[in-house]
């Protein structure tokens, strides 16, 4: 292939700086790093640049909650999520944060230029404000009774019951999931970005094969419905950037998000000595590419391209959406162990399973994936260890042993070679067009074939007759050398086992036209297994490992309640010590268990307490109108917004206590040391508010 050196920038969406990473998330940036490992193989210049996106409300909040700065939250999640990404040989060329100098930098420019452009509208609109927590609430942090149908406990932007859409203002019965006062509407001023101003260029930019169809019919329904104007200012309190000329006033968070994208590409190209503007510049002639999540195609397909070219920059070449991981079936979910961190993954498993089983089931479009746990361990155990790794075992024996480590200086079937090498420009089509899966299992058809080849050649047979010892030797070389090109083909998905295999073949160039050259002459180093079988064992070690962390992530997936926990210690309401009490030693006789009235409860509002910095305030609904109120110990633990709406176990029929806050009806149940480490039960599916625990 005699294309040209192409310059291309990749990016990953910005994993918001309030949780860990997980499986989910690790789709996408396993997806885009074999595409910028593949092109880099192919001689292009790839850079990859990613960040962690540091600001809004949650992680103001959850900073807030651990009695800590953002900045120190923020700083500790970074760390955090770059070992993860190293963890799955993730290989960016620089990883960046949104709460920085460049990003504020370059925020404020693009800011500045749709201003001057006439595309910044500024009035005051009425939102929806907690007098009690002192601050505007975002729809999310607001619940009531569905204005259409009534459904109660729904968010303030949209009924999950009827599927209505609203105003967080005509929210019925609204309270702040804050501090559980009732909302009141006030004036603020608000800045805006005038998005109708670009419909023409979007209609043309958005129409111009830059995007999937899936994603260009979504467009075209927003298009129908009208560009509205986007509210790009928060009031304060907020965690992000004040806005220039405004006091009090901060870009939203998704403002300076993408805007990430170029501020690490700017700290990448400082350190290089790259000129920026070649790339981000309205002429460039380098490509560039999101790869991104189908929930935020909007954000990258409407507001990001409007804003660059508002601002004068160039637009990215294309945008490419995923679907979203599904586990055995189903979402996500803590209680059967399926929300899987990347961290507990890599405590457990080999990071390039899970690169090769999802890049055996990635395709271009926007359809989920789902992650079979059985048909994992299945698929990479039979493809990589049955079929590939085993060429290579198969024939480095014979070679040790019988030809001091020496390949054969020639090829008994030049012509399988060819084959093997003809094939690549197919498999680097698949790779170029994003579908992995039929680049995978056409390598996986010739992994077959090689293993074929050696199976009708039979060298083991042939080592019996030493007149045959330098057939044995060329066979063995031949399966060497479809083995290389096997491994050159799957390094983008299997950096690290392409790399030993290079190793253990003297071959260390792994670029997609080193394939070519024939493997013969020179020596092997000694084999070493590149990879080995996954034990079904060490699966359930990682779900079971999954089901104990049940502390509650605020933008992860939403999830269904959790399984018991061992352990379980009542969460008492002490006005003065420790959350957690030890489980009592002593037995206790069935007429005492059974006086115990223990019930399910939904969490029906959290909040909390003014002058306790230990309790939240719960109100827990037992059947419709029933609720009690209780103090918790557990804030260390939990914020209010992570509560409310789930199920718990509460001990109901305890003698009502007079506290310093008010009275506390009853008690939750808890497990864990204490802090942090602190775990509400929670019932399996199916069980509702009321039930009796027995
Ligand atoms: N911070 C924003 C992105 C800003 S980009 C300028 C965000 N962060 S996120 O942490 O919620 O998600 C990061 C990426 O991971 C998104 O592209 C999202 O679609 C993707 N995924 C998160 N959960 C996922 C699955 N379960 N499955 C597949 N991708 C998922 O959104
Ligand atoms: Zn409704």
């Amino acid at each position: 292939m005699s294309e040209s050196p192409r310059k291309i920038l990749v990016t990953s969406a910005l994993p918001y700086a309030n949780g860990p990473i997980h499986i989910g998330h690790l789709v996408e940036y396993i997806q885009t790093d074999i595409w910028a490992r593949f092109q880099r193989a192919r001689g292009h210049e790839a850079i990859y640049v990613c960040a962690d996106d540091a600001h809004g409300t949650p992680i103001m909040l959850k900073a807030r909650a651990e009695g800590i700065e953002p900045e120190e939250l923020i700083a500790r999640v970074r760390r955090e999520h770059e070992a993860d990404f190293a963890g799955f040989l993730i290989g960016f060329d620089h990883y960046h944060s949104t709460h920085s100098d460049e990003n504020r930098y370059c925020a404020t420019f693009i800011y500045d230029a749709l201003k001057a452009g006439g595309h910044i509208a500024v009035r005051t609109i009425k939102q929806a404000y907690d007098p009690e927590a002192g601050m505007f609430l975002p729809d999310r942090f607001i619940k009531g009774t569905c204005p259409k149908c009534g459904a109660t406990d729904q968010y303030g932007d949209s009924c999950e019951a009827c599927g209505a859409t609203y105003s967080p203002m005509d929210l019925k019965d609204a309270v702040s999931a804050i501090s559980g006062a009732r909302p009141i509407a006030r004036d603020s001023e608000h800045h805006f970005f005038k998005l109708a101003d670009f419909e023409p260029f979007l209609r043309e930019w958005t129409g111009s094969g830059r995007l999937q169809s899936a994603i260009r019919n979504k467009l075209n329904e927003w298009f129908e419905t009208g560009l509205a104007d986007w509210d790009i200012s928060r009031d304060s309190p907020y965690f992000g950037f004040e806005i220039p000329g405004a006091p009090g006033k901060f870009f939203y968070v998704w403002l300076d998000a993408p805007v990430g994208y170029m501020a690490s590409f700017k700290a990448y190209a400082e350190k290089r000595q790259l000129d920026f503007d070649a790339w981000w510049g309205a002429e460039s002639d380098t490509e560039m590419y999101h790869f991104i999540g189908k929930d935020i195609a909007y954000f990258h397909t409407l507001f990001w391209p409007a804003m660059l070219h508002g601002a004068g920059f160039r637009t990215p070449t294309a945008v490419f959406c995923h679907g979203f991981l599904t586990v055995n079936g189903q979402k996500m979910s803590k209680s059967r162990g399926t929300f899987i961190r990347a961290r507990d993954y890599l405590d457990h498993l080999n990071p390039e399973a899970l690169r090769y089983y999802f890049a055996a089931k990635l395709g271009a479009g926007v359809d989920d994936i789902d992650l079979q746990m059985d048909d994992f361990v299945q698929r990479v155990n039979s493809d990589l260890v049955g079929k590939v790794v085993n060429i290579a075992s198969r024939c480095a024996g014979f070679l040790t042993k019988r030809f001091d480590s020496a390949l054969s200086d020639h090829l008994p079937r030049p012509d399988l070679h060819q084959q093997f090498v003809v094939a690549g420009d197919t498999i680097a089509r698949h790779y170029e067009a994003r579908e992995y899966s039929q680049a995978m299992r056409q390598i996986m058809a010739l992994a077959d074939q090689a293993n074929q080849y050696i199976d009708e050649a039979r060298p083991w047979v042939l080592a019996k007759d030493p007149a045959s010892a330098d057939d044995v030797q060329a066979i063995c070389t031949q399966g060497l050398d479809l083995f290389r090109i096997l491994t050159m083909y799957l390094a983008p998905v299997l950096p690290r086992l392409a790399e030993r295999a290079g190793r253990f073949l003297n071959r260390e160039d792994l670029a997609w036209a080193a394939r070519e050259e024939p493997l013969i002459g020179g020596t092997i180093r000694p084999y070493e297994p590149l990879m080995t079988r996954i034990e079904p064992s060490a699966v359930e070690a990682l779900l079971d490992a999954s089901r104990e962390h049940l502390a509650p992530t605020p933008t992860g997936p939403v999830d269904e309640p959790a399984t018991k926990t061992p352990n379980a210690a009542a969460v008492d309401t002490p006005d003065s010590g420790s959350p957690a009490m030890e489980p009592i030693a002593d037995t206790i006789d069935f007429e005492t268990f059974a006086r115990l009235d223990l019930r399910i409860a939904r969490i029906a509002a959290a909040e909390y307490v003014q002058g306790a910095d230990k309790l939240l305030r719960l109100t827990l609904e037992l059947t419709d109108g029933e609720q009690r109120q209780v103090f918790a110990g557990i804030r260390s633990a939990y914020t209010p917004e992570a509560l409310v709406g789930r199920l718990t176990v509460m001990v109901a029929n305890l003698a009502p206590r007079k506290m310093r806050f008010g009275v506390s009806e009853g008690m939750v149940l808890a497990a864990g040391p204490g802090g942090r480490d602190l775990f509400l039960l929670s019932p399996d599916a199916g069980a509702t508010p009321g039930m009796r625990v027995k």
